[in-house]
């Protein structure tokens, strides 16, 4: 894309994280609601795709890295994706795409050996694309709908 020069994934604060997961994913609830358990342990981490043609710049996509194992897949290490939104007008522009393959580094650099996450189903077609295969059945999340346990070997 065009504009990809002005935009770098960064570590951001768990707070940085809050104005776009209440904007795109939880829309009716508080932003005190968006401050996920865990969130806050030094084991995790959160990413953003900043804006650098904005002052300040501005977080225009997130994603939260939770080492969290999931016994059902195999390896040892791995890490939960939580929270993984683009700024609705951006959409489609690659900024997602850009986000995650930096976090397989970046995983990959901690160790980690796999990347989970439980996909909205309105992603899946996204995380395919990045690599990440489907387990098991689609499973109903009440109030948010239904979602896929989906990883990928890192
Ligand atoms: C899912 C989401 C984070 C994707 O971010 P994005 O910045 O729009 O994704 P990208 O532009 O990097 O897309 C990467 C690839 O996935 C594809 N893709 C993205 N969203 C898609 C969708 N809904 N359906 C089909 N393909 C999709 C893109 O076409 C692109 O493919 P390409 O490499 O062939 O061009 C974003 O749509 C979003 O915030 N959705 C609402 C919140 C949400 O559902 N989050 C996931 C919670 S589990």
């Amino acid at each position: 894309m065009t504009t990809m020069h002005t935009h770098a994934v960064r570590p951001i604060r768990p707070e940085d994280t809050w104005s776009l997961r209440h904007r795109v994913l939880r829309p009716h609830q508080t932003l005190a609601d968006c401050d996920y358990p865990g969130d806050h342990d030094p084991a995790n981490f959160h990413l953003g795709v900043l804006d650098t043609a904005r002052t300040p710049p501005a977080v225009v996509c997130i994603g939260t890295f939770h080492a969290e194992r999931n016994p059902d897949l195999p390896g040892m290490h791995h890490y939960r994706l939580r929270g993984m939104a683009t700024a609705p007008e951006l959409r489609g522009q690659g900024l997602g795409a850009l986000l995650l393959r930096d976090a397989f580094e970046r995983l990959r650099e901690r160790g980690a050996d796999r990347l989970w996450c439980h996909a909205r189903e309105g992603a899946i077609a996204f995380y395919t694309r990045l690599g990440l295969i489907g387990h098991g059945e689609l499973f109903e999340v009440p109030g948010i709908g239904r979602h896929l346990v989906m990883s990928v070997a890192l």
